[in-house]
């Protein structure tokens, strides 16, 4: 494969990109970024040339531009590109929104039809070495046929694992990887937050936790989230609950609803499982939904 490939976007998921293309023997020729420095330390992951506008590309388009700029900046960047004639008829324009459909890039249709989402399931927290993190992931694919098998080939060049999702079924797939990954984090900050009475310093607090958390993930996808549940509202210990919500209500209040909206939820997973008595589930709906009484 001998495309011509451009990024624009020089942030975590440009520059990883960029990097995993060239391990992979593609050539990246251009990466654009507002921020010549970023754009700079992009291109240098993989040879290309870096620019700070799209004056750098060729007069109607490279083969494949990958957009890889936030969400939001999406539709504008189309059309930024769309203004500067920098995509014609045989340009494979390919933005990276788990969140946001092929046709968020409709600015460019009169310039052509190739148009599609390729979202990687992976968190890339950083620049350099990220490039690494595309091998053996899932690539959800969506859009125009000829561009989503041609993103399908690179993603095998990648050694990633794609797939195709429909339009329709993107927000859904969206919500389900920030509630596994973003809100994981948030979960991980309260409970930081939880352990400020543990007296070991912050890298010992991380080791400290990590059997739990790492065990946590290996049991759920092992086995599901049925099996992998324990504690206090699987074994329907309503003594332990109740004191955790005063502890909340009375030193931490802004855990409470966390704490209650997520407890709810195991409530109904530990009946689905069987784990609860009809009694139990009664009393843990009440304490939880009404911690005042
Ligand atoms: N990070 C992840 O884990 C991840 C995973 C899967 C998918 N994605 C998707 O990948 C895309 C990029 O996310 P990201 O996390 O890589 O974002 P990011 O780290 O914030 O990088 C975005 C880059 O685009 C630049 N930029 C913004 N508007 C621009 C424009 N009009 N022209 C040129 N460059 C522009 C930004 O520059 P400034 O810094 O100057 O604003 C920044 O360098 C998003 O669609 C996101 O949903 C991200």
């Amino acid at each position: 494969m001998r495309e011509r490939i451009a990024l624009i976007g020089a942030g975590r998921v440009g520059s990883s990109l960029a990097g995993a293309l060239h391990h992979a023997g593609l050539e990246v020729e251009f990466i654009v970024d507002r921020d010549a420095a970023a754009a700079r330390a992009a291109a240098a992951l993989c040879g290309a040339v870096p620019a700070v506008t799209l004056a750098a590309l060729p007069e109607g388009g490279p083969a494949l531009i990958f957009l890889t700029v936030p969400d939001d900046a999406i539709a504008a960047a189309a059309a930024e590109l769309a203004a500067a004639a920098k995509a014609g008829p045989g340009t494979a324009v390919v933005h990276c929104s788990g969140s946001l459909p092929a046709a968020i890039l409709a600015p460019l249709r009169p310039h052509t039809r190739r148009l599609a989402s390729m979202h990687p399931l992976q968190s890339f927290a950083g620049r350099k070495q990220e490039w690494r993190r595309w091998r053996g992931i899932h690539i959800a694919l969506e859009g125009e046929e000829e561009t989503v098998v041609l993103l399908e080939e690179i993603a095998r060049r990648l050694q990633s694992r794609p797939f195709r999702l429909t339009a329709g079924a993107k927000i859904d797939y969206h919500i389900a990887c920030v509630l596994l990954s973003n809100c994981l984090v948030g979960l991980y900050d309260a409970a930081d937050e939880l352990l400020a009475g543990v007296e070991l310093p912050a890298e010992e607090k991380r080791a400290m936790t990590e059997p739990l958390l790492r065990n946590t993930i290996a049991n759920v996808i092992a086995s599901g989230p049925g099996a992998a549940l324990t504690g206090p509202v699987s074994r329907g210990d309503t003594g332990t609950i109740t004191a955790h919500l005063r502890a909340l209500a009375a030193e931490r209040p802004g855990l409470l609803e966390l704490y209650r909206t997520l407890s709810l939820r195991l409530v109904k997973l530990a009946e689905q499982e069987g784990r609860l008595t009809l009694l139990q589930s009664e009393q843990l709906r009440k304490l939880l939904n009404h911690p005042d009484e």
